[in-house]
């Protein structure tokens, strides 16, 4: 990953950016990186602070045959990788919230956004974009987040050189990508749930239809939510937001 590599001192949106180098051809692995965002979007449809310099934005370009269930979990892979690079390079207690956030002491401070694609002639692309809060102060993050946010520098009392978290991280989701795709989603899972900052916890869950309260009880082998209700029954959900309640 990140070969062909492109840097942007300011841009719209890497996200946009690398869809539109992907509707050029450009091959898998195209990294698009920025350094400041005008229009950084998150999750249903929020903005993205992305200010200069304090943060790293970045889109992964994957081609990859994998059906669209399957291929959609890669936001998990890209958490999963995140979470290993900041507890083994900088001893960062980092947890992954499904199904995109990174949190630190229950505070966000990474989001994932995965798009998908075709091209004309209908091969399926996956545009990965992540957003790190690496060195924000208190005073950037406040209010700007639905979800208490922090930063790595915050949580760390220290800078952190952005260049090095950004090649550990991408050589990290590299390997992660390639276990995936050589034996599947389900041979994550073990450390998916070993690094949940919900697994066990009583949340609220919003799905597109209702909204769901109980216990998580773990991830099934496709990366879906495993949710023990308050009514007593097992359900399994595909898509949804999670507020944690304790
Ligand atoms: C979320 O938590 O809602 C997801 C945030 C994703 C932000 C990243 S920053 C790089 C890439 N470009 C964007 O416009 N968004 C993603």
């Amino acid at each position: 990953l990140g070969k062909p590599y492109y840097y942007f001192p300011q841009i719209g949106s890497t996200n946009d950016e690398a869809l539109h180098l992907a509707a050029q051809g450009a091959p898998h692995g195209t990294v698009a990186v920025a350094e400041e965002q005008t229009q950084g979007r998150g999750r249903l449809k929020r903005p993205w602070l992305s200010a200069p310099r304090s943060g790293i934005y970045l889109s992964i370009l994957l081609r990859t045959p994998l059906p669209v269930r399957e291929a959609s979990q890669s936001n998990l892979v890209a958490a999963l990788a995140l979470v290993k690079t900041l507890r083994k390079e900088y001893d960062i207690p980092a947890a992954i919230k499904w199904p995109n956030d990174v949190l630190i002491h229950g505070k966000k401070t990474a989001g994932i956004l995965t798009e998908m694609q075709s091209d004309q002639d209908y091969t399926r692309f996956l545009v990965v974009g992540i957003g790190m809060n690496v060195n924000y102060k208190k005073e950037q993050l406040e209010a700007s987040f639905r979800y208490p946010g922090t930063s790595l520098a915050i949580e760390r009392g220290r800078p952190i050189k952005r260049q090095e978290l950004l090649l550990s991280f991408l050589q990290a989701f590299e390997t992660e990508h390639d276990r995936f795709v050589k034996r599947g989603f389900e041979s994550l899972v073990p450390a998916l749930e070993q690094y949940s900052a919900i697994l066990g916890k009583a949340v609220k869950v919003h799905t597109a239809r209702e909204e769901i309260s109980g216990k998580v009880s773990g991830f099934n082998s496709d990366g879906a939510l495993k949710l023990l209700t308050d009514a007593g029954k097992e359900e399994v959900i595909w898509v949804g937001d999670v507020m944690q309640v304790e």
